[in-house]
């Protein structure tokens, strides 16, 4: 079984992905997409949205991670997947899922979902583009109004040349609305001759096992699952020796994550993705609900860095100081 970490734009950066994956029990990552229109980017814009191209394209603890890309212009997604492989990146990953009205819009995302011969001409562009020891893999939805052309998709992208395929078990129109259909990814997974791994909707062991029994899948990708539980993959790998962690072992993290942000992100907005995170942590941890009730408002370095410090002193949790 191999557990991947999903892209989420606006909360799943570089830290994210090293954070989680230095926890441990995940087997690949993702960066948040790159929106392609018809332009050659410069090598500046590919390493900022995934520093690990200077470290051959793993995180700290050893993780690969697949650039992805969006559009709908085959030839500018070609030139610009073939200048993510030229700068090291380990694998290339086209999101054919993104829900966004300004995406769907601009010709990207699940809207190209309902036109898989273009979904296989980008493929297969990509593929072309791309040497040959560089995966190229896709993520899509079920379809876009309605969950009719998964399997059609899933062809398209199979043909095309692609070694492995991500199907989120929801329509564009299910929005994120529970449940997930993990049952109708098992015609996709019996048909396709690639690794098809399951996404959508898994936020415990169980679910997990649930998913596994619906769709047959035996690999699965998490997004909010691991944000809400960062060591949900351990917990799923090791159930028998892995000990849940608690908020003693979360804070500490989370601190250190926004310290890092900072580095990174102008002072109005080093908050931001810290307050994403603790929406999805809030399911699992109680004491996240108050420290976030408190976070809301807060924008500047100094109020946030005061708030944990309050927050430990009331928990008796030690923080770097
Ligand atoms: C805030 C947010 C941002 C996302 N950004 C991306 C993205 O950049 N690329 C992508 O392929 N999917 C993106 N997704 C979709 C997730 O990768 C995943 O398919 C979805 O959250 C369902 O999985 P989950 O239930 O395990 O979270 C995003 C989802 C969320 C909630």
């Amino acid at each position: 079984m191999r557990i991947f970490l999903a892209p989420m734009e606006g909360v799943v950066d570089f830290q994210m992905r090293q954070l989680l994956t230095s926890i441990g029990g995940l087997d690949g990552c993702v960066t948040e997409f790159l929106r392609i229109c018809d332009q050659r980017l410069p090598r500046r814009v590919f390493t900022k949205l995934c520093p690990e191209l200077l470290q051959q394209s793993h995180t700290q603890s050893g993780t690969p991670v697949a650039f992805q890309l969006l559009g709908g212009n085959a030839e500018a997604m070609a030139f610009n997947a073939a200048k993510a492989a030229s700068l090291g990146a380990d694998s290339i990953d086209l999101n054919f899922g993104c829900p966004a009205k300004t995406v769907n819009r601009n010709d990207g995302g699940a809207k190209l979902l309902q036109e898989p011969n273009r979904i296989h001409t980008i493929v297969r562009a990509v593929r072309e583009a791309v040497p040959n020891d560089i995966d190229v893999t896709a993520k899509i939805r079920l379809g876009f109004q309605d969950r009719s052309m998964g399997l059609e998709n899933a062809h398209a992208i199979a043909d095309a040349g692609a070694q492995r395929l991500v199907v989120h078990a929801r329509s564009k129109s299910d929005a994120y609305r529970p449940p997930a259909y993990w049952n109708e990814l098992q015609p996709i997974r019996e048909q396709l001759g690639i690794p098809v791994i399951a996404n959508g909707e898994i936020w415990s062991a169980e679910d997990l096992k649930r998913c596994a029994e619906q769709s047959g899948c035996e690999d699965f990708m998490i997004g909010r699952g691991l944000l809400a539980r960062p060591d949900l993959a351990l917990a799923i790998k090791h159930p028998d020796t892995h000990l849940a962690w608690d908020w003693q072992d979360i804070l500490p993290l989370l601190l250190d994550f926004f310290r890092k942000g900072i580095e990174q992100y102008p002072e109005k907005y080093c908050g931001n993705r810290l307050k994403q995170w603790f929406m999805y942590l809030q399911r699992s941890y109680p004491e996240a609900e108050r420290f976030f009730n408190s976070l809301k408002r807060l924008r500047g370095r100094d109020e946030i860095e005061t708030l944990f410090a309050q927050h430990a002193k009331e928990q008796r949790i030690e923080l770097a100081s």
